[in-house]
């Protein structure tokens, strides 16, 4: 059994590879064997399709070329570059691990002196031409898989796109074709199953290294299992009269292809309810930055609160330290507001991990002095003051921090309602 899986291999790999070279997508980062900008690729497209990818990975690049530049940006400079692909944790590992890469090149002297202008090595030729220290991406499978925020995954994707080492990958799309064309019926999260695929796709990427006649045959034949499951192998509707492979498909010759992968049904997404609030004060807003630790840490945000109780009841909303709303009034630094004056501005729905999010935004003014102020010293609890650290900024001054996908799409819609 094992054997007749193994010569299936074989014969899957030249097909493979025959179809890459005349089916794959011309995408940015396969124009490139730069190491550092295959894992900002892979890191971006974790959880983001390749068409967002895109525009990111290009203006990414373009700010930040190299593993110096990222570890030395600032916290603000990457949130922006990130803001708007979520899942923010990753940003700051790619940094965290850019900064590791050059802890250890420092410590093993492993730099070189790239000239400035057309970025050749310079090594033995640093006279008078401007050159600045290159860090060498680590190469080694281990080593790559010991940095922040690189799984199994992406080790094995960047040593075999970027240095052709026949690394096996195994994603969600990879999953899908090798579970269709081995007719693998059970749930591939589960353990057993899945260390089953890992082994099919290591056993293709290890007859691809033997292969002599391809300059890439590894990052190749991986690249070809992503785009086949992208682009043919589809989780519905799939075009299998062009596969390349379908002669050896068992899921196509069983009719099961739609069927495949068997995955166990996830939990229903569970409705969540928030209210935010566009506090204005003399041309300028209220906003706060998340803490540390938190989903969004880090990013920018408008006071908000979760809405607690079924839509049709009384709403109860949440009340972190900083929002006191209880008492119809909302405490916030600067000033107290009755929540009554509130007008609905926009609703947003949104959608986060399991999460269905609908966020009610709505403006408050903020007398500079007057019933509010005075509503917020008498709604206060004894001795309890507002937590929140917010910042009162222009637009300008806003638009120049990152905030979560959902408040950058209320500032979006803030900005046409205002005043030149
Ligand atoms: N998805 C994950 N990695 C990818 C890559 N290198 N190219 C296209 N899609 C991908």
């Amino acid at each position: 059994m094992a054997a007749a899986k193994n010569s299936k291999s074989r014969k899957l790999v030249p097909l493979l590879l025959h179809w890459f070279s005349a089916n794959a997508r011309d995408l940015p980062w396969r124009r490139t064997r730069d190491p550092y900008a295959i894992w900002v690729s892979e890191i971006m497209l974790q959880q983001t399709q390749v068409k967002t990818v895109i525009p990111y990975w290009n203006r990414w690049m373009r700010e930040l070329p190299t593993i110096k530049a990222l570890a030395d940006a600032p916290s603000e400079k990457i949130h922006k570059l990130w803001e708007g692909l979520g899942y923010y944790t990753r940003v700051r590992n790619l940094q965290k691990a850019a900064q590791q890469i050059i802890v250890s090149c420092r410590r093993r002297g492993n730099e070189s002196q790239i000239k400035i202008g057309n970025r050749q090595s310079a090594i033995g030729n640093q006279s008078a031409t401007p050159h600045v220290v290159a860090y060498k991406f680590p190469e080694n499978f281990d080593a790559i898989l010991a940095l922040p925020g690189i799984g199994r995954y992406t080790a094995g994707a960047i040593c075999s796109i970027a240095f052709n080492q026949p690394a096996p990958i195994l994603d969600g799309n990879v999953i899908r074709v090798l579970t269709r064309l081995f007719g693998i019926a059970t749930d591939p999260r589960e353990k057993q199953t899945n260390a089953k695929l890992w082994q099919l796709a290591e056993e293709l990427v290890n007859h691809a290294s033997r292969i002599t006649h391809h300059a890439s045959p590894c990052s190749h034949l991986n690249q070809s299992l992503m785009e086949l499951g992208a682009l043919l192998c589809t989780p519905r509707q799939p075009k299998c009269p062009e596969c390349p492979v379908k002669k050896h498909c068992v899921a196509f010759h069983e009719d099961r292809v739609e069927q495949l992968p068997n995955l166990a049904q996830r939990a229903a997404a569970t409705e969540r309810r928030f209210a935010a609030f566009i506090v204005e004060r003399d041309g300028k807003f209220l906003v706060h930055q998340r803490p540390a630790g938190v989903v969004n840490a880090h990013l920018w945000e408008f006071p908000n609160a979760e809405i607690l109780g079924a839509p049709s009841s009384r709403r109860r909303v949440s009340t972190p330290d900083e929002l006191h709303l209880a008492s119809g009034t909302l405490a916030l630094p600067g000033g107290a507001f009755r929540l009554a004056d509130a007008k609905p501005f926009c609703v947003i729905k949104h959608s986060i991990t399991r999460y269905r999010i609908t966020l009610e935004a709505h403006r408050v003014g903020a007398p500079a002095s007057g019933p509010a102020r005075n509503a917020r010293r008498t709604s206060n609890p004894p001795g309890r003051r507002p937590a929140l650290h917010g910042r009162w900024l222009t637009l300008a001054e806003l638009k120049k921090l990152s905030f979560p996908s959902a408040h950058k799409k209320i500032l979006a819609r803030l900005l046409p309602s205002l005043p030149d």
